[in-house]
């Protein structure tokens, strides 16, 4: 340990890369890095990589050309920086990643995470050759990683990793590997010490979370549904969420756990994809349109407040106007309150980039512009619908005026209210005054806030 560096990491893409980004500066923090909010003078710079879709990866290659200007001024200097590339694109690109960016010195997978210091050391004792490992260890990564503490009110546990799904369209199942679920005991560790250090809402994480099959604690398996109630359980607690799920992955006993386990909130991402039972079968999602239908059904029966959100790919190769329209009777017939669409990104090794049929850049923006206008009437009926209502709300940050705070409803519609400043990081009701163009307006209710009840 050697005074004080500065860290900067940058984050790219879904929810498992913000956790791996701070267990990255959890593993650095003992080396004497501590994080930097800018580029600009850093010992190391870290780019948390995302490879889902072309654009999230060339943003990677975009931003190293923007570092070099810093990193020559550090160097002219008489310093060094080192550029890290983790996550999927460095899986994705290993070595190769230097030939198109030459200024990166460490390569590493999102598996390796726990090696960083070591490679780190490394990298400062070589002359710019550069330092790669994107192994994927048969010791899983969790069982080297300083136990992390809660950062806010809302914390982020990843309990699953990898996918053995292998949709035609996703580079997931090779970038992240085979899945992987950590042990029910870990998983329980982690979340009463994120609950001790201030989490109230924790979002347990995996590429197909809901497929969760863990070691129990004194041996045998664990079903997810399992797993949640006994989360549930943990004192000061007041909300649960997961994500993504697979629809394949919702059994009886999950649609269980949600009627019984009032800490899991009434709001599920589920993502369908697509409307067209001849889309679904080519995108390798082994359920049609119906059984996704159903298992809302379910859901809903179990939790009648229940809400969906999903993702949609538009322009998959060989999709017709006419399945297109598919996709937006189902949105109508769900009514997902909130969603992510994409134009279908053709990624290099996986089988749907080669398929015939690729549709044209122009007809998937347009399809694009057509989903999101359906999905947007959708969620601002819902929170029109949402005035009057009184809501819990967890507030966790500070709002732009004094005295206001913004917090989330359990389905993530963003909340601003003035409170007193003992609300700050609790859940409190809140009766729903005003929509906003991006959040709501609420008041503070008299009332006990209650999650579950609402
Ligand atoms: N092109 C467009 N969207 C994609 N997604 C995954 N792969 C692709 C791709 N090749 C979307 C899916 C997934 C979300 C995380 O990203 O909708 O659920
Ligand atoms: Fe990718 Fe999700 Fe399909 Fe797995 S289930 S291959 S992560 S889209």
């Amino acid at each position: 340990v050697s005074g004080q560096k500065k860290l900067f990491v940058k984050t790219y893409g879904c929810q498992m890369n913000v956790y791996d980004s701070a267990r990255i500066r959890d593993v650095l923090a003992p080396f004497g890095y501590a994080a930097a909010d800018t580029p600009a003078d850093a010992d190391l710079v870290v780019l948390n990589t995302c490879h889902i879709r072309e654009k999230a990866a060339e943003k990677v290659f975009s931003d190293l050309g923007r570092l070099r200007p810093f990193h020559q001024a550090k160097e002219a200097a008489g310093g060094r920086m080192l550029v890290a590339v983790a996550g999927c694109v460095a899986q994705a690109e290993g070595e190769a990643l230097r030939a198109r960016a030459p200024i990166v010195d460490i390569v590493l997978g999102p598996q390796v995470t726990h090696r960083l210091p070591e490679m780190v050391a490394r990298a400062l004792r070589s002359h710019g050759e550069g330092v790669f490992d994107t192994e994927f260890p048969a010791e899983p990564k969790f069982d080297h990683l300083p136990p992390p503490v809660a950062e806010g009110a809302s914390a982020f546990l990843a309990i699953q990793e990898g996918c053995d799904r292998f949709c035609t369209y996703c580079v997931v199942p090779y970038t992240r590997g085979a899945e992987y679920a950590r042990p029910a005991v870990q998983v329980l560790a982690e979340a009463r010490r994120l609950v001790e250090t201030g989490a109230r809402e924790i979002t347990l994480l995996g590429q197909n979370v809901n497929a969760w099959a863990g070691e129990a604690p004194m041996g045998g398996v664990w079903s997810f549904g399992r797993l949640l109630r006994e989360l549930a359980g943990i004192p000061g607690l007041s909300r649960l969420r997961y994500i993504t799920s697979h629809p394949r992955s919702v059994t009886p006993e999950l649609v269980a756990a949600h009627r019984e386990v009032a800490t899991l909130v009434p709001f599920l991402h589920l993502p369908i994809q697509a409307g067209s039972d001849r889309i679904l079968a080519a995108m390798n999602r082994g359920h049609t349109v119906a059984d996704y239908v159903r298992t809302v059904a379910a859901l809903k029966a179990a939790r009648p407040e229940m809400q969906l959100s999903s993702d949609f790919i538009v322009g998959f190769p060989g999709e017709t106007e006419a399945e297109f329209a598919e996709t937006l009777a189902v949105i109508r017939e769900v009514g997902f309150i909130q969603s992510f669409s994409f134009k279908y990104s053709p990624r290099p090794g996986t089988p749907a980039a080669a398929l015939p049929g690729q549709v044209a850049e122009e007809e998937k923006a347009d399809r694009l512009a057509r989903v999101q206008a359906e999905l947007a009437t959708i969620q601002t009926a819902f929170n029109q619908a949402c005035v009057g209502r009184t809501m819990p709300v967890l507030f966790d940050r500070p709002g732009r005026h004094s005295g206001q705070m913004i917090g989330r409803t359990p389905y993530m519609q963003s909340v601003h209210a003035r409170l007193p400043q003992a609300a700050f990081g609790e859940v409190r009701a809140v009766r729903i005054a005003a929509v906003g163009p991006n959040s709501l307006r609420g008041e503070a209710a008299d009332v006990e806030p209650r999650d579950a009840a609402e």
